[in-house]
């Protein structure tokens, strides 16, 4: 059959309130254009995040029920730990809210003034994270990676090169090596497994452990499946254990590829480091069996881990997002090739080219989206990353609106609706205008920072 559709049916629905171009226009101009304070309700198709946003499954919502909330020692705990040893078979796994209260774990634990931390691109609250413990975040893409319009099949890649001339000339100044599966905000791009023992390989040769920010791993095997050389027997599961195998120890959130609508762990080797990561844990977070999740959680999460492998709900998930990026592309639309796992990413400084990267072509993008449809998106670009650590400001390697797809959530029709919003646009895309930043906090601005149009 040539259409694969949704491999499930619909048992509890949430309706969308309907709203009108001008009532778009003043919720926005109300939020200071900015998509982060729009109220939920407003939004017809909310492609802000696809963090925490899953539908979860009957089993899950029975699993819920099935939680113990006993302070230590729940059996949600220990189906939990299984489920994720099953996949990911490390020593220690330590839960946490979600994942970047395991980043926070590790990196004050590791990360120290002076320090360097490569990966193949962190993500925001990773860099946040590292940076917040007074070390650098460096980010070692491939060179494919940072060109949108180019196909390569494993555009995550780190660059292996640059990693092994880092770690010969810099090499005490780095605890550990990062990689990123998928490349969040490098495109929701995949890594190959030879590029991620590549890594590890390089890591361990100069005594540093190798960690995997693994919120997107289901992802990365399904395309580590379809695009490595001899991967294609193989179930997602083995792929996933073979991705993990090399690794010391991970940061997950289960936001993501574990379909909860919270939660994260750490997972490590070094028993040493687990103590110390528990006992901030128990100061931070809560008891290492719930780590500040509510045992139902827990149980949601084990048996979405069970799901997410499926291989049917793979193909389902990454064609959604290859079906909208092909009928953009038709449309002249430039976005980043091949279609990212969990995201479309339209290239907003190609496309509105007369905006330039400091009047912010791609926050443009996301509130010109919002108003003709009523569709939230997400800015990755000079808004997200522009402003320095020393207070200046320059554009970010690329200017993108990523429209990001919640699990399960949406349907070929809102896909539909989707291009659709995207043709309109097209027939006025030249008066968008830019914007400028009248208020701003001195760290992730992206989330409160306030515009006006110029
Ligand atoms: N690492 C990656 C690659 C992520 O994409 C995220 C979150 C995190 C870590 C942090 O996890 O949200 O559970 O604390 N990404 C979301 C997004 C927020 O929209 O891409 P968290």
């Amino acid at each position: 059959m040539k259409t694969i559709i949704e491999p499930f049916r619909i048992k509890s629905v949430e309706p969308i309130r309907m709203t009108t171009r001008d009532e778009r226009e003043r919720l926005l101009k109300d939020a200071g254009y900015n998509l982060f304070k729009l109220h939920s309700d407003d939004v017809l198709i909310d492609l802000l995040t696809d963090s925490g946003t899953s539908a979860m499954s009957a089993a899950q919502w029975g699993a819920v029920m099935t939680g113990d909330e006993s302070y230590a020692g729940a059996p949600s705990f220990y189906r939990f730990e299984a489920a994720v040893k099953d996949l990911m078979d490390f020593k220690h796994i330590i839960p946490a809210h979600q994942g970047r209260a395991a980043e926070h774990l590790l990196f004050s634990l590791i990360a120290k003034p002076g320090h360097v931390i490569p990966s193949n691109t962190h993500f925001d609250t990773t860099r946040g994270n590292i940076e917040a413990a007074g070390a650098e975040a460096l980010d070692l893409p491939i060179a494919e990676g940072k060109i949108p319009s180019l196909d390569h099949p494993f555009k995550g890649n780190m660059d292996l090169d640059v990693l092994a001339k880092l770690m010969s000339e810099r090499g005490d100044a780095v605890p550990c090596v990062m990689m990123t599966i998928t490349n969040n905000a490098g495109g929701g791009q995949p890594v190959s497994l030879a590029n991620i023992r590549g890594a590890a390989e390089i890591a361990h040769a100069h005594g540093k452990p190798f960690f995997i920010d693994g919120c997107r791993f289901a992802e990365n095997a399904w395309f580590i499946k379809l695009r490595e050389d001899g991967q294609q027997d193989r179930s997602i599961k083995e792929i996933v254990r073979d991705t993990f195998d090399v690794a010391d120890g991970m940061t997950m959130s289960a936001k993501k590829d574990a379909f909860a609508n919270i939660g994260g762990w750490l997972a490590l080797n070094d028993d040493a480091l687990a103590e110390q990561a528990r006992t901030r844990l128990i100061q931070t977070e809560g008891f290492p069996t719930y780590g500040g999740l509510a045992g139902r959680d827990l149980d949601a999460i084990a048996q979405g881990l069970t799901e997410i492998v499926d291989e049917d709900y793979l193909r389902y998930r990454v064609r959604t997002n290859a079906y909208i990026a092909e009928r953009l592309d038709a449309l002249g639309v430039p976005v980043m090739k091949p279609a990212g796992g969990h995201a479309v990413f339209v290239d907003a400084r190609e496309w509105l080219s007369h905006i330039p990267p400091l009047e912010y072509p791609g926050h443009a993008l996301a509130c010109a989206l919002y108003e003709e449809g009523g569709i939230r998106g997400c800015e990755i670009g000079t808004v997200m990353f522009g402003r320095k650590p020393d207070g200046t400001e320059e554009p970010a390697r690329m200017d993108l609106v990523r429209l990001a797809m919640p699990r399960r959530v949406y349907t070929q029709s809102h896909a539909d609706y989707i291009v659709e919003v995207f043709e309109e646009l097209a027939k006025r895309k030249d008066d968008i205008r830019g914007l400028k930043i009248v208020k701003e906090p001195p760290m992730m601005r992206h989330f409160t920072a306030e515009f006006e149009t110029l």
